[in-house]
């Protein structure tokens, strides 16, 4: 006997499994529209170029060492990385009311971010989007919120955004919920909020008191342009709230497993930054003492850098260019399959995924018949899309959808 004995198997994390199903699997024609990565159009991981050539420089600089970071990371890191999402020429980083620090990717500036506002704040009630990325909720009830509530944001029969629905669930929130949004590139649905919509979500969450915590793990992925895709929480800043921000830099800067990111942290009063940064050492400390610095040292170098950092926006426009070709053949070989149904859904969504509308059982159906791997929401990742499988993830589809 052990004493163990009491530990109960849990579920697969879906997306893991899906992707190790699709690497084990050796039929020739599958294909693997599972976990959110960019493939290029041969259907390989792409280390972007820039990344490769700041690796080749520091592998040869004996001047970098293996020593601590600073418990809050890298500085020069947090900064440039703060600018990207907050503007140049924010003034909330000018008066000294806004900064960083670095954390392990999205994952970890969620986690560290809602342990301070639970922790310090004592908020207890956040609100996700139905549908969301999987992981939010057990990342915001593992610290410390105990009431986890949803808002509608998903339109099925129209497959467009429930605008009315989110409003009307915000509304009813109670004061001091921290509310996810998803700075761009919403995932799962690829649809977000527009300008006008982002106004009136501002309007309501001020008036019912709510705190914005915003998820940016796309940006650049949703317009190619880095500073449109950081318009919501730009806009949330010029309103006068206080926010939290988390950036990922796994995969505009395709480092995922580097897992570098940043927690944005945006106040009033700049006097409070001290003790903020304070508390913030205490949590990270209390969980993993400090982060480790190659990818923030990378991702470090090109944005301090003007040539190798507009080197960087033309990977992504490389990257997000692609993803929109690939929307329109998908759809185009649709269209010339007479697959019934609209499907102008998939050229509308933006970033790396496509809601598709179809149904679990359909979901499986690609999986089972078809080795075509994707998420049984029917989440797409469009980027597992190339010239040489598109016709075939058509036809498949076409026929999950008259079966
Ligand atoms: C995804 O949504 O596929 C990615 O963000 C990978 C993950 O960790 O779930």
């Amino acid at each position: 006997g052990s004493r163990f004995e009491v530990v109960q198997q849990g579920p697969p994390i879906e997306v893991f499994q899906l992707n190790r199903m699709f690497l084990e699997d050796p039929n020739p024609s599958k294909v693997n529209l599972s976990i959110g990565a960019y493939r290029d159009e041969n259907g390989k991981p792409w280390v972007l170029p820039v990344v490769r050539k700041m690796e080749k420089q520091m592998a040869n600089d004996e001047t970098l060492l293996h020593e601590y970071l600073p418990v809050l990371g890298i500085e020069q890191f947090s900064v440039a990385s703060t600018a990207m999402l907050l503007g140049e020429d924010s003034p909330a980083i000018a008066t000294g009311r806004a900064f960083g620090v670095q954390t392990l990717s999205g994952t970890g500036s969620l986690r560290v971010g809602a342990e301070l506002l639970n922790k310090h704040l004592g908020y207890t009630d956040f609100y996700y989007s139905v549908p969301t990325w999987d992981n939010h909720r057990l990342v915001f009830v593992n610290s410390g919120f105990t009431n986890p509530r949803t808002y509608r944001y998903w339109n099925a029969k129209e497959r467009a955004i429930d605008f009315d629905g989110l409003i009307e669930d915000l509304r009813s929130a109670p004061e001091n919920s921290v509310i996810l949004l998803h700075a761009c590139a919403h995932n799962p649905t690829g649809i977000d909020p527009t300008q006008e919509q982002w106004e009136k979500i501002a309007d309501v969450m001020e008036e019912r008191k709510l705190f914005p915590f915003f998820d940016s793990a796309y940006q650049g992925f949703a317009s190619g342009d880095l500073d449109q895709d950081a318009w919501a929480v730009r806009y949330f800043v010029k309103r006068g709230f206080e926010l939290v921000c988390a950036q990922s830099y796994a995969k505009n800067f395709g480092l995922y497993n580097e897992r570098v990111g940043n927690l944005v942290l945006v106040v009033n009063d700049a006097s409070i930054v001290p003790a903020m940064k304070s508390q913030l050492t205490w949590i990270v400390r209390g969980m993993y003492s400090n982060p480790p610095a190659h990818g923030a040292r990378v991702v470090t170098n090109v944005l301090a850098n003007k040539q190798l950092f507009d080197e960087w926006k033309e990977h992504i426009k490389v990257m997000s260019a692609r993803v929109i070709q690939m929307r329109e053949a998908l759809r185009a070989e649709l269209i010339k399959l007479g697959t019934p149904g609209n499907w102008d859904h998939i050229v509308k969504q933006i970033g790396l995924f496509s809601y598709t509308g179809l149904t679990q059982r359909q979901a499986e159906h690609l999986v089972q018949e078809y080795h075509i791997y994707l998420l049984k929401s029917g989440r797409i990742n469009i980027c597992g899309l190339n010239p040489s499988n598109v016709a075939y993830v058509a036809k498949a589809m076409n026929d999950a959808v008259i079966k």
